[in-house]
């Protein structure tokens, strides 16, 4: 109501209440390095596609008269109360689509109460996004260095900074095969802010100290090595849980066994997802293990999703497979692109307010009735 109401005045919304159209606006604003980092994915770009196929695979079936108008879509996953079940997904580097990067996401996030996940990644330190997330629910992203005294550093500041579920992400100990970075000889990291956590960290400096590197090329290198390989494994978990004493959440299961040993190892949630198609070309939609995952797991730990997202109904179809809550990637970050805090906003209101109607219009009036039932294949 609020934009046809302005629209009476002769006032058109600033920017698409459309996530696609979005994306291709993005691309005539950014330069075609950052766009195409954020927008491309993994070799031929099959696995993204295949993660919004698999959204279209499935079809509401809305029902007449059920006194849906008073709607309660809020929820609570891990002890953090939210608006609705929408999380924002770590995005790192954003400080290649927005000067204001990470701060306006956070700021944005803060005032809809929706929480935000912090990458390892982020061109803004810990402490830089808590002040600007402000009493905004807040969780933080971890890729996982090889060094101990690194990973507990990071983890403390985190938590120190009123960071509430730590997410490890598991599926990127290396990173895809991305033609399109890879044609433009494109690695964000390297450039400008770049990674603003390991510079800011104390226990990462004391290491560059140590053994002076002579470029600044080199220390991100140095950080880039440290992050990736393939030598944390099962059985590191413990770790983790040692050094972080709230909720744990592993990002990128995509196999049953895999979130069944989650759950034995005794962690609190997976998010189903494969890194909106960014890592393996020709993976599995995402959005095709979730029921699955749920099934095997879901009444013992925590299913979030992401990978596709785009739509209010997507949101309502991951639910209703069995997701107890959606992380959104892309359309936030051309949000960004567009107007930096404004645009976050704009693009949450909207995915939340479609949200809201799709529920209300299928005949729900919490996320908690949703089920299977509520769609066809
Ligand atoms: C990501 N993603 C990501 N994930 C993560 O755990 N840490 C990170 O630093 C990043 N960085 C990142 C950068 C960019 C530009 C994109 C597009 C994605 C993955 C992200 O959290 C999420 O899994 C996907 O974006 C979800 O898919 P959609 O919503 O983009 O289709």
């Amino acid at each position: 109501s609020e934009i046809y109401l302005q629209g009476f005045g002769g006032t058109k919304p600033e920017f698409s209440t459309d996530a696609t159209r979005l994306e291709s606006s993005a691309e005539a604003l950014m330069e075609p390095g950052p766009f195409s980092y954020v927008a491309s994915g993994a070799g031929s770009g099959s696995t993204v596609r295949a993660n919004r196929e698999a959204f279209d695979r499935w079809k509401l079936v809305p029902r007449m008269l059920t006194d849906s108008t008073d709607r309660d879509l809020s929820t609570s996953l891990l002890g953090t109360p939210m608006p609705a079940p929408v999380l924002l997904a770590p995005v790192g580097v954003q400080s290649i689509v927005h000067p204001e990067a990470e701060l306006a996401t956070a700021r944005a996030a803060a005032e809809l109460g929706v929480p935000m996940v912090l990458s390892t990644a982020s061109s803004k330190t810990i402490e830089e996004v808590a002040a600007a997330n402000g009493a905004g629910p807040r969780w933080f992203q971890l890729y996982w260095p090889n060094d101990p005294d690194v990973t507990a550093s990071i983890l403390s500041r985190a938590k120190k900074a009123g960071y509430t579920t730590l997410v490890v992400t598991l599926d990127t100990w290396t990173l895809g095969w991305r033609p399109c970075d890879l044609d433009q000889a494109y690695l964000p990291f390297l450039e400008g802010e770049g990674v603003a956590i390991p510079f800011s960290d104390p226990a990462f400096r004391a290491l560059l100290d140590k053994t002076p590197e002579e470029d600044s090329a080199a220390a991100i290198l140095r950080w880039i090595f440290m992050v990736t390989g393939t030598d944390r494994t099962w059985r590191q978990l413990p770790f983790l849980r040692e050094h972080w004493d709230g909720p744990i959440v592993l990002k990128g299961i995509q196999h049953v066994d895999d979130a069944r040993r989650a759950a034995d190892a005794g962690m609190d949630g997976v998010i189903v997802s494969n890194h909106g198609g960014r890592q393996v070309d020709g993976a599995v939609a995402a959005l095709d293990v979730l029921p699955e995952i749920a099934t095997a797991v879901g009444d013992r730990i925590e299913v979030l999703f992401d990978s596709g997202v785009r739509t209010g109904s997507d949101v309502l179809k991951a639910l209703a497979l069995g997701a107890s809550a959606v992380l959104l990637g892309r359309p936030y970050v051309y949000g960004l692109a567009h107007g930096g805090e404004a645009g976050v906003r704009h693009v949450l209101r909207c995915l939340l307010a479609d949200f809201d109607i799709s529920m209300g219009l299928s005949g729900n009036r919490s996320v908690g009735q949703l089920s299977p039932s509520v769609l066809r294949r």
